[in-house]
């Protein structure tokens, strides 16, 4: 997994240095290209000829090479990076890195990398389990940052106690499986709007009109999609549904004006939209301020107004975005699916149909087939929906689903 990838090594002032030598060899050996960064307490411990030695590349410590002036770029490190790995992370780096504090090169590379960056703290037990480090690694933590912990032994000041910076290969077996999982993002850089759920049309405060959606279809989807990598944003009507991912947004909406509001301030930012919501396709005229009363109305006739399409309404801004509808047919599914795909604008559609037993409202299965505007039909066995889900994705986001879409 390491191979071929650009890493900075950034190396702080703590005994642990020495073991750096060693996760130097282990980058190295594992095929990467290794730039080191080390703080100027650092070469106290370990010395810049050992590592360019074993890097191949001069080492970077200070802002500017003495004699010669010239300007070490931390910007340009921080665009060639793939990772940065900082091992030891000293309690002063550390908190540094907290906050940000620029004051060495080690520190304005780490501002600068846009790639995933990791800390082995290393330091004694009272400083590793001081309230301040704490609070620094939260920190860290918070702002992405993977914290490789310390392991316990014997420490340099010979105290035993948890401190120990981790052991080079357990920091190499770190990295390598958080690019093994990043290569399992296909989706990252996408940002999808997935619409899901029903909407709630009121009669009155404590009417409604909706239908039987249980949201589980478009909940899949952004669960499978942020899995992926991309970031979701999900508005749903009334569903009894949650989600975990860090990576979905979430609006919660009731009707389907809410839904189309929501969905408007969020689609400039977006590259892709997923229309799975069963949104109601009328609404009454008005909604009564109190409950309606049969004993004093009797016979009652609602007069119910169009809905906004919001799938038509949003792809209309479309440009070279994808767009993904979805129709649930009783008859004539192909030739309505078909006729869907124009009229809304869009790339693909999913269409299920209510007379197969696998699909439909509220079932944990679903069983689909994607038709593409330019004519492709792709059908699929019955699968849960997270299975669908995942189909769905493989299908649209691949290249030739890509290269199907116009303005
Ligand atoms: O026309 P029909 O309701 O069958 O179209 C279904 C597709 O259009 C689904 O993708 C659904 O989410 C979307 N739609 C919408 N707004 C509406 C009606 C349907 O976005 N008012």
């Amino acid at each position: 997994m390491l191979k071929g990838k650009h890493i900075i090594l950034g190396i702080s002032g703590g005994i642990a240095a020495f073991k750096s030598v060693y996760l130097l060899r282990l980058l190295v050996k594992a095929g990467a290209e290794v730039q080191v960064v080390i703080t100027p307490n650092g070469k106290e411990f370990i010395t810049p000829v050992t590592l360019s030695s074993l890097s191949g590349r001069p080492v970077i410590s200070e802002f500017f090479t003495a004699n010669t002036g010239e300007w070490h770029s931390h910007v340009d490190l921080g665009l060639w990076a793939d990772a940065m790995i900082v091992a030891p992370a000293t309690a002063s780096t550390i908190a540094k890195m907290a906050n940000g504090v620029a004051d060495n090169m080690l520190i304005t590379t780490y501002l600068s990398a846009k790639e995933q960056v990791f800390v082995a703290p290393a330091m004694d037990l009272d400083m590793y389990r001081h309230q301040s480090t704490v609070r620094n690694l939260n920190t860290l933590h918070a702002d992405g940052v993977e914290i490789i912990e310390a392991t316990s032994g014997e420490l340099a000041s010979h105290l035993i106690g948890k401190g120990r910076m981790a052991e080079p290969e357990e920091i190499v077996r770190r990295m390598e499986a958080w690019f093994e999982n990043e290569a399992c993002k296909p989706l990252k850089g996408e940002r999808i709007l997935i619409t899901a759920g029903p909407t709630y049309e009121n009669i009155d405060p404590v009417r409604f009109i909706g239908n039987y959606s249980s949201g589980k279809m478009g909940f899949a989807l952004a669960e499978e999609a942020a899995r992926r990598g991309a970031e979701v944003e999900l508005v749903c009507g009334p569903v009894n549904l949650t989600t975990t991912a860090t990576n979905i947004h979430r609006t919660d909406v009731r009707s389907a004006a809410e839904m189309l509001s929501a969905c408007e301030k969020c689609w400039n930012d977006c590259t892709a939209a997923i229309f799975c919501a069963a949104v109601s396709d009328y609404t009454p005229e008005t909604c009564a301020d109190t409950k309606i009363k049969r004993e004093k109305l009797g016979e009652m006739t609602l007069k119910l107004v169009k809905n906004p399409d919001i799938a038509a309404t949003i792809s209309k801004n479309k440009k070279d975005r994808l767009c993904v509808g979805f129709a649930l047919e009783t008859d004539n599914g192909m030739e309505n699916a078909t006729d869907k795909i124009i009229r809304k604008n869009l790339d693909w559609i999913v269409l299920n149909s209510l007379q197969d037993k696998e699909a439909g409202f509220a079932k944990d299965t679903n069983k689909v087939t994607l038709i593409s505007k330019d004519g492709r039909h792709i059908p699929f066995p019955a699968k849960s929906k997270k299975d669908v889900a995942a189909d769905i994705l493989d299908t649209v986001f691949n290249k030739d689903g890509r290269c199907s879409q116009t303005q």
